[in-house]
């Protein structure tokens, strides 16, 4: 730390890349498209990785995949909604490992499809609850093993969604995914002066996780991006950085990964 009680940055640890030696991460979402990418990216780097999902068998099956090949991995069912579930999962992290290094915040239903006027009422809860809310909830669930560590880091999954519209996907889904920029900005301001940052990542469609996509919409959307769909790795890539030693000086940002999508 320095003075002001900015991380110092180490130039071996950056020539060495994006390494998570002895770092305890959770990844909710781990069973899905985005997530098991990030889980392997992050187990690949050294981490130690609690797999959180509510698809509680596919997040097994990943942490076993991850084990096969040499990673530290274990398992976890959670359902974000739920803010006792949530607990749990940090509790489980706090009992096995005795802290939490980082959260990554991937849970989440992908760009429901869906027109204004005809949204069911159940439908916005579930999208809100499960988008925005229980991002919050993990957030929430670990915040206090952070605060007590005076260390930690937290990198949510927003979209391109946050920031702009499109004539199929729910307008609930672009009000989470721009609320995720909100909880993004104001958790930053609040826990930086206890040495936690906090960041998303705001990915384009991916082309091959989460909602599926015809060949059509896939077509049309390759076209329109300047970089084409870059699937999950891109995403991984990004939270690794943030992670890592290169996101040492790094709070508050939306970190747009979305191909050339959008600027700013
Ligand atoms: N796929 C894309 O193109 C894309 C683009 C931008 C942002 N995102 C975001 O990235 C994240 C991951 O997307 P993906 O493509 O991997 O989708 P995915 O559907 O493959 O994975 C989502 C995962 O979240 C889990 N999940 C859903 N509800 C849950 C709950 N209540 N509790 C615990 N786990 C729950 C699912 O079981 C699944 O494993 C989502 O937040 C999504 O909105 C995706």
């Amino acid at each position: 730390m320095t003075a002001k009680g900015a991380p110092a940055i180490d130039a071996a640890g950056l020539a060495q890349g994006a390494r998570l030696d002895d770092k305890i991460v959770i990844v909710t979402g781990a069973a899905g498209g985005i997530g098991a990418c990030i889980a392997k990216h992050f187990a690949a780097a050294g981490a130690t990785l609690l797999l959180a999902d509510i698809q509680a068998d596919h997040a097994t099956a990943i942490a076993q995949e991850i084990a096969a090949r040499g990673g530290r991995a274990a398992s976890t069912p959670v359902d974000i909604t739920d803010p006792d579930s949530a607990r749990a999962m940090a509790a489980i992290a706090m009992r096995d490992y005795g802290r939490i290094d980082v959260l990554v915040a991937c849970a989440g239903i992908d760009a429901p499809r869906g027109q204004a006027w005809s949204l069911a009422d159940a439908h916005w809860r579930n999208v809100i609850d499960t988008d925005l809310s229980g991002a919050w909830w993990c957030a929430k669930a670990v915040i206090p093993s952070m605060i007590r560590a005076r260390s930690g880091r937290m990198i949510f999954i927003g979209s391109v969604a946050g920031r702009r519209g499109s004539l199929g996907t729910s307008v609930a889904y672009n009000a989470a995914k721009a609320g995720i920029a909100g909880l993004t900005f104001g958790l930053a301001r609040q826990l930086e002066p206890h040495g936690i940052l906090v960041n998303a990542v705001a990915p384009g469609p991916t082309g091959n996780t989460g909602e599926p996509m015809t060949d059509e919409e896939k077509a049309r959307e390759a076209a329109t991006y300047p970089l084409g769909l870059g699937g999950p790795e891109p995403v991984a890539h990004a939270c690794l950085y943030l992670a890592g030693q290169g996101g040492n000086w790094i709070s508050g940002t939306v970190l747009n990964v979305s191909g050339g999508r959008w600027q700013g």
